[in-house]
C-alpha cells in the first residue's frame, strides 16, 4: 500500500504570524480528514521554528521548499539542509518548477542538494513536468523522462525507499487549469515504468503525487487515479479547510 500524501507548498506566501495561525487551523481541523492521509505543511524558511512549534502534538508533517546544496560555510543566502533537519523537518520540496525557472535550478545543483537530503535524514519530494509547449509539442514523456534520469537515477535503492515524486505540469501551476484526471494517470503510470527500469518493484512503492490548480472541487477524481497517491498543492493550501478538504479527495 503506497502512502496517501497531501502536501501544501506554500510558497512565498504569508507572514510568520499567519503562517502559525494557518498551522494551527489545519490541526484544529485535522480529525475532519482519516488519519490514513498523510498531511504536510511546507513554509518559507523564516516560519518553520514557529509553525514546527504549532504543529507540534499534531501529525502534520514540517517540509522546507528547498535547501542548499553544500553542507554548510561561506554561502551567503543559503539555508542548509541540517538547519532544516534541526528545526524539525522531515521533507523539502526539490526542483519546484518556478526553482528550475527563475533561479537556474538545473539537474546538476539537484543531485548535490539531494545529496545534502540524504545526509541529513530528510525525505525529498522531488518535482518533474512540463511547460506548455513541451506538452503541445507532445514532448512531456521525454521531459519527464531526462529530468527522472539525470537525478533519480543517481539515487541507490535505499534512498530510492525514500522518496516522493510530485508530477507538476507547468500549464496547470497557479493558472485554474488542472490536467485531467486521465492526463494525470497517463503520465504518473509513465513516471512509475521509467523509475521501475531502474529501480524494478521498488516503483511501485513510491508515492508519486500531483500539484497544478489541485483543490477540493477536483481532488477525489484526481486521486481515484491509480498512480496518483496524492497533491502538493499551492494556492488551496493557504486555507485550512480548502487543504483539509482535498484529503478528503481520497474518502470518495
Ligand atoms: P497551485 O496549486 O497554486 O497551482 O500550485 C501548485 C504548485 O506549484 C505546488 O507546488
Amino acid at each position: 500500500m503506497r502512502k496517501k500524501i497531501v502536501a501544501g507548498n506554500w510558497k512565498m506566501n504569508t507572514l510568520p504570524a499567519e503562517g502559525v495561525e494557518l498551522a494551527k487551523n489545519i490541526v484544529g481541523q485535522r480529525t475532519t480528514v482519516s488519519g490514513e492521509v498523510n498531511f504536510l505543511v511546507c513554509p518559507p524558511f523564516t516560519h518553520l521554528a514557529m509553525v514546527a512549534e504549532a504543529l507540534k502534538g499534531s501529525d502534520i508533517a514540517l517540509g522546507a521548499q528547498n535547501c542548499a546544496a553544500e553542507a554548510k560555510g561561506a554561502y551567503t543566502g543559503e539555508v542548509a539542509a541540517s538547519m532544516i533537519a534541526a528545526l524539525g523537518c522531515k521533507y523539502v520540496i526539490l526542483g519546484h518548477s518556478e526553482r528550475r525557472q527563475y533561479y537556474g535550478e538545473t539537474s546538476e545543483t539537484l543531485n548535490k542538494k539531494m545529496e545534502q537530503v540524504y545526509a541529513n535524514n530528510l525525505t525529498p519530494i522531488y518535482c518533474v513536468g512540463e511547460n506548455l509547449d513541451e506538452r503541445e509539442a507532445g514532448k512531456h514523456f521525454d521531459v519527464v523522462k531526462t529530468q527522472i534520469e539525470e537525478v533519480v537515477y543517481n539515487l541507490t535503492a535505499e534512498q530510492f525507499r525514500n522518496l516522493v515524486i510530485a508530477y507538476e505540469p507547468v500549464w496547470a501551476i497557479g493558472t485554474g487549469k488542472t490536467a485531467t484526471a486521465e492526463q494525470a494517470q497517463e503520465i504518473h503510470a509513465y513516471i512509475r515504468k521509467v523509475l521501475a527500469v531502474k529501480f524494478g518493484a521498488a516503483a511501485d512503492e513510491c508515492a508519486i503525487l500531483y500539484g497544478g490548480s489541485c483543490k477540493p472541487s477536483n481532488a477525489a477524481e484526481i486521486f481515484a487515479k491509480a498512480d496518483v497517491d496524492g497533491g502538493l498543492i499551492g494556492g488551496a493550501a493557504l486555507k485550512a479547510d480548502d487543504f483539509l478538504a482535498i484529503g478528503k479527495g481520497f474518502e470518495k
